[in-house]
Protein backbone atom coordinates (compact mmCIF):
# COMPACT_ATOMS: atom_id res chain seq x y z
CA UNK A 1 0.00 0.00 0.00
CA UNK A 2 1.22 3.26 -0.98
CA UNK A 3 0.71 6.35 1.12
CA UNK A 4 1.00 10.12 -0.17
CA UNK A 5 0.17 13.38 1.62
CA UNK A 6 -2.93 15.25 -0.03
CA UNK A 7 -3.57 17.85 2.92
CA UNK A 8 -0.83 18.58 5.19
CA UNK A 9 -0.93 19.10 8.85
CA UNK A 10 -0.30 23.44 8.22
CA UNK A 11 -3.28 23.42 5.61
CA UNK A 12 -6.16 21.20 7.66
CA UNK A 13 -5.26 23.73 10.96
CA UNK A 14 -5.39 26.95 8.92
CA UNK A 15 -8.32 25.81 7.16
CA UNK A 16 -10.18 24.35 10.84
CA UNK A 17 -9.37 27.83 11.73
CA UNK A 18 -11.04 29.68 9.30
CA UNK A 19 -14.46 27.17 9.63
CA UNK A 20 -14.21 27.73 13.50
CA UNK A 21 -14.86 31.33 12.62
CA UNK A 22 -17.46 31.49 10.04
CA UNK A 23 -19.20 28.61 12.28
CA UNK A 24 -18.38 31.15 15.62
CA UNK A 25 -20.41 34.15 13.52
CA UNK A 26 -23.08 32.52 12.82
CA UNK A 27 -23.56 31.43 15.80
CA UNK A 28 -22.71 34.29 18.01
CA UNK A 29 -24.72 34.93 20.63
CA UNK A 30 -26.74 31.36 20.49
CA UNK A 31 -25.92 28.03 22.57
CA UNK A 32 -24.94 25.28 20.09
CA UNK A 33 -24.42 21.45 20.49
CA UNK A 34 -21.57 20.25 18.29
CA UNK A 35 -22.25 16.31 17.95
CA UNK A 36 -19.02 14.50 16.66
CA UNK A 37 -19.47 11.05 14.53
CA UNK A 38 -17.10 8.74 15.66
CA UNK A 39 -15.03 7.63 15.61
CA UNK A 40 -13.80 9.53 12.33
CA UNK A 41 -14.28 12.97 13.50
CA UNK A 42 -12.95 13.09 17.02
CA UNK A 43 -9.57 14.89 15.91
CA UNK A 44 -11.33 17.29 13.76
CA UNK A 45 -14.41 18.25 16.24
CA UNK A 46 -11.66 18.52 19.04
CA UNK A 47 -9.84 21.51 16.95
CA UNK A 48 -12.90 22.51 15.64
CA UNK A 49 -14.80 23.07 19.05
CA UNK A 50 -11.43 24.44 20.58
CA UNK A 51 -11.46 27.48 18.19
CA UNK A 52 -15.30 27.88 18.29
CA UNK A 53 -15.92 31.61 20.41
CA UNK A 54 -19.46 30.59 21.42
CA UNK A 55 -21.15 28.62 24.18
CA UNK A 56 -20.29 24.95 22.99
CA UNK A 57 -21.86 21.57 24.45
CA UNK A 58 -20.37 18.36 23.13
CA UNK A 59 -22.31 15.38 22.50
CA UNK A 60 -21.32 12.22 20.32
CA UNK A 61 -23.42 9.84 18.34
CA UNK A 62 -21.61 6.70 16.65
CA UNK A 63 -22.62 4.53 13.72
CA UNK A 64 -21.15 2.59 11.53
CA UNK A 65 -21.55 1.86 7.67
CA UNK A 66 -18.19 0.59 6.49
CA UNK A 67 -17.16 -1.73 8.89
CA UNK A 68 -13.67 -2.47 7.92
CA UNK A 69 -13.98 -2.21 4.20
CA UNK A 70 -13.14 0.68 1.68
CA UNK A 71 -16.49 0.80 0.75
CA UNK A 72 -19.63 1.31 2.67
CA UNK A 73 -22.06 -1.11 2.96
CA UNK A 74 -25.12 1.34 2.66
CA UNK A 75 -26.83 0.09 5.82
CA UNK A 76 -26.30 2.56 8.82
CA UNK A 77 -26.48 1.29 12.06
CA UNK A 78 -26.22 3.71 15.28
CA UNK A 79 -24.11 2.00 17.44
CA UNK A 80 -24.02 5.03 20.08
CA UNK A 81 -26.96 7.72 20.61
CA UNK A 82 -26.43 11.36 21.95
CA UNK A 83 -26.68 11.82 25.20
CA UNK A 84 -28.17 15.64 25.31
CA UNK A 85 -31.30 17.23 25.09
CA UNK A 86 -31.95 18.34 21.69
CA UNK A 87 -35.38 19.55 21.49
CA UNK A 88 -35.26 23.44 20.33
CA UNK A 89 -31.72 23.17 20.11
CA UNK A 90 -29.07 24.03 17.78
CA UNK A 91 -26.98 21.06 16.49
CA UNK A 92 -24.36 21.14 14.14
CA UNK A 93 -23.15 17.53 13.37
CA UNK A 94 -19.63 17.20 12.99
CA UNK A 95 -18.39 14.51 10.15
CA UNK A 96 -14.90 13.83 9.38
CA UNK A 97 -16.03 13.24 5.87
CA UNK A 98 -19.63 12.61 3.57
CA UNK A 99 -18.82 10.25 0.80
CA UNK A 100 -22.42 8.39 -0.54
CA UNK A 101 -23.99 10.42 1.87
CA UNK A 102 -25.48 7.82 3.08
CA UNK A 103 -24.26 8.51 7.08
CA UNK A 104 -25.29 12.51 7.36
CA UNK A 105 -28.60 11.37 5.73
CA UNK A 106 -29.41 9.06 8.73
CA UNK A 107 -28.06 11.19 11.55
CA UNK A 108 -29.72 13.94 9.77
CA UNK A 109 -32.97 12.25 10.07
CA UNK A 110 -32.50 10.57 13.33
CA UNK A 111 -31.38 14.25 14.89
CA UNK A 112 -34.31 15.98 13.41
CA UNK A 113 -36.42 12.92 14.79
CA UNK A 114 -35.19 14.53 17.99
CA UNK A 115 -36.56 17.61 17.90
CA UNK A 116 -33.67 19.82 17.16
CA UNK A 117 -34.82 23.67 16.12
CA UNK A 118 -31.96 23.93 13.46
CA UNK A 119 -29.76 21.39 12.19
CA UNK A 120 -25.91 21.86 10.26
CA UNK A 121 -23.45 20.21 9.03
CA UNK A 122 -19.26 20.32 9.12
CA UNK A 123 -17.44 18.06 7.23
CA UNK A 124 -14.08 18.00 7.40
CA UNK A 125 -13.96 16.16 3.54
CA UNK A 126 -16.50 15.83 1.33
CA UNK A 127 -16.46 13.84 -1.68
CA UNK A 128 -19.33 15.28 -3.68
CA UNK A 129 -18.46 13.12 -6.76
CA UNK A 130 -18.96 10.04 -4.44
CA UNK A 131 -22.98 10.65 -3.58
CA UNK A 132 -25.64 8.30 -3.58
CA UNK A 133 -28.07 10.66 -2.40
CA UNK A 134 -28.23 13.97 -2.38
CA UNK A 135 -26.87 15.90 0.60
CA UNK A 136 -24.99 19.33 1.01
CA UNK A 137 -23.08 20.04 4.17
CA UNK A 138 -23.01 23.94 5.14
CA UNK A 139 -19.30 23.91 6.17
CA UNK A 140 -17.02 21.76 4.41
CA UNK A 141 -13.25 21.73 5.18
CA UNK A 142 -12.00 20.35 2.13
CA UNK A 143 -13.76 18.98 -1.71
CA UNK A 144 -11.78 15.89 -2.80
CA UNK A 145 -12.21 13.65 -5.57
CA UNK A 146 -13.54 10.20 -4.88
CA UNK A 147 -10.24 8.16 -3.60
CA UNK A 148 -9.48 6.79 -0.34
CA UNK A 149 -8.08 8.77 1.85
CA UNK A 150 -6.21 8.31 5.56
CA UNK A 151 -5.60 10.50 8.62
CA UNK A 152 -6.72 12.77 10.89
CA UNK A 153 -9.37 10.63 12.34
CA UNK A 154 -9.88 8.63 9.03
CA UNK A 155 -9.35 4.90 8.94
CA UNK A 156 -8.69 1.85 6.83
CA UNK A 157 -9.92 -1.52 8.58
CA UNK A 158 -8.71 0.75 12.13
CA UNK A 159 -5.71 2.00 11.28
CA UNK A 160 -4.03 5.17 10.51
CA UNK A 161 -6.18 7.53 12.49
CA UNK A 162 -3.96 9.01 14.13
CA UNK A 163 -1.72 10.58 11.19
CA UNK A 164 -2.02 14.56 11.83
CA UNK A 165 -2.17 14.79 8.03
CA UNK A 166 -4.09 13.40 4.96
CA UNK A 167 -3.07 11.23 2.76
CA UNK A 168 -4.23 8.91 -0.10
CA UNK A 169 -3.85 5.11 0.36
CA UNK A 170 -3.72 3.21 -2.73
CA UNK A 171 -2.63 -0.45 -3.79
C1 LIG B 1 -17.27 6.96 7.78
C2 LIG B 1 -17.26 8.46 8.03
C3 LIG B 1 -18.67 8.85 7.77
C4 LIG B 1 -19.12 7.88 6.71
C5 LIG B 1 -19.11 8.56 5.37
O1 LIG B 1 -17.67 6.31 8.95
O2 LIG B 1 -16.87 8.75 9.34
O3 LIG B 1 -19.47 8.75 8.92
O4 LIG B 1 -18.21 6.78 6.74
O5 LIG B 1 -19.51 7.70 4.34
P1 LIG B 1 -20.89 7.79 3.57
O6 LIG B 1 -21.13 9.22 3.18
O7 LIG B 1 -20.65 6.91 2.36
O8 LIG B 1 -21.97 7.23 4.43
P2 LIG B 1 -17.36 4.78 9.31
O9 LIG B 1 -18.64 4.00 9.20
O10 LIG B 1 -16.20 4.30 8.49
O11 LIG B 1 -17.00 4.83 10.84
P3 LIG B 1 -15.73 5.53 11.60
O12 LIG B 1 -15.94 7.03 11.57
O13 LIG B 1 -15.83 4.97 12.98
O14 LIG B 1 -14.47 5.12 10.88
Amino acid sequence: MAQTTLISKDQIDQRVAEMAREISTEFAGSDLIALCVLKGAMFFCADLVRRMTMDVALDFIQISSYGNQKYSSGVVTILKEPQLDMRGKNVLIVEDIIDSGLSIREVTTYIESRGAAKVKTAAFLDKPKARKVPFTPEYVGFSIDPQFVIGYGLDFAEKYRNIPEVQVLSD
